[in-house]
This record gives structure tokens, sequence and C-alpha cells, in this order.
């Protein structure tokens, strides 16, 4: 395998971050690789910034407070969390919860487009401003989530994929923020439409 561009399923994808020991420093200092998980057929792929505490110990994506939040607002438009796929930017913990780094952002992002290469999902599900401002660069997520917009990104040499993002917030800020856990609900609604169609 030469190249992260030809990389076809979810396994080799996973494989090969830690056979090319991807984001070294990272990974000395999480416990464990946290890849992502789902349906690998999924119409929706959620995408967060990077594992916290609780996901580096567990090695899934949103199993924290978040997930727990993430959970209900599925659950509130009739979607399991095993129907889609679930995964993050960053694939290791950041020391202390710090920001990724956008070194780091950058790494990923090679291996973060295959696995939508290897998903082909209808919605890609941007949560919060580092995910979404790897689609869309320099948008304020306070002016776009909740709308639709179409992108190409380049994989490899000449490869194009056409995504729909879906900008929403992270759901870290609907744990204490009433006024976000409603625009977050309105905007799984809005989603559920979509997905509809
Ligand atoms: N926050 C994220 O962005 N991703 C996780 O997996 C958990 C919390």
């Amino acid at each position: 395998m030469s190249s992260s561009a030809e990389l076809a399923s979810l396994d080799q994808i996973r494989a090969y971050i830690l056979e090319k020991n991807i984001c070294s420093d990272l990974a000395k200092t999480a416990k464990q690789l946290v890849f992502g998980e789902g349906n690998p057929e999924a119409d929706v792929v959620f995408i967060g910034e990077a594992p916290g505490k609780n996901e580096d110990q567990q090695g899934k994506p949103f199993v924290g407070a978040s997930g727990k939040l993430l959970d209900e607002f599925l659950k509130s438009i009739n979607i399991d969390r095993q129907q889609v796929y679930i995964t993050n930017i960053v694939k290791y913990r950041p020391p202390n919860n710090r920001d990724p780094s956008p070194k780091e952002k950058q790494e990923f992002l090679p291996f973060l487009y295959a696995q939508l290469r290897a998903i082909q999902p209808a919605v890609v599900v941007t949560l919060g401003r580092h995910s979404t401002n790897c689609f869309l660069p320099d948008l304020q997520i306070s002016k776009i989530h909740g709308q639709l917009h179409k992108r190409e990104v380049t994989i490899g040499k000449n490869k194009v994929m056409q995504l729909n993002i879906f900008p929403m917030y992270h759901p870290a800020v609907a744990i204490y923020n009433r006024n976000r856990r409603d625009e977050l609900n309105a905007d799984f609604v809005k989603l559920a439409e979509i997905i509809s169609k």
C-alpha cells in the first residue's frame, strides 16, 4: 500500500495508521487508537474533534458525556447509534484534552477522507468548529450550522469526492447551555428531514 488514497476498506485504513505510526507524538501519550465505529455503509457519518479520556480508555468515539448527549439527540430522531458511523478528525487523545493542533489535524485528514470514501455517506455531519473548519474553512459555525453545504474534496492525485456537509454545534456545548441544546435539537430535526428525502 503506497499511499492513504489507495486504502479501500476501513480495516485497511486502521491497519495503515497503526503500521506507519501516524501522528507518533500523540500515539505515544494516548492509550490507544480511537479509529471510529458504526455502520460501514452508513448514510450519515458524524465527525468530532478528538477522543477524550473516556474514549481513550474504551477505544471508541463519543462514549463520555458528549457521547451520551449525541445518543440522546440521535434517539430524538429515531436513529440508533449502530445505524450511523461516528469518528473524529484526530484519532488519538491529545494530552490533557487540549485542542488538536493544525499539524495533528492535517496528519489525520487523508485518513478521514479515506474513511469517507470507504463509507460513501449521503451526509457528513461535522460536530463543532474544528471538524467543520476541516471542510468549510473560515466559516463560522454560529452562522452556518443546520445548513447543507456541498463540497468537493480531492483525495490522492486526481480523485474527487462530492460531499454533503451538515455542520452542527459540538454536543459538549449543550451540556451546560440550554440555548445550544435547543439549536442542536432543531438541527437534528432538519437532519432527519434531509435523510428521509
Ligand atoms: N469529543 C469529541 O470531539 N470526540 C469524542 O470522541 C469525544 C468527545
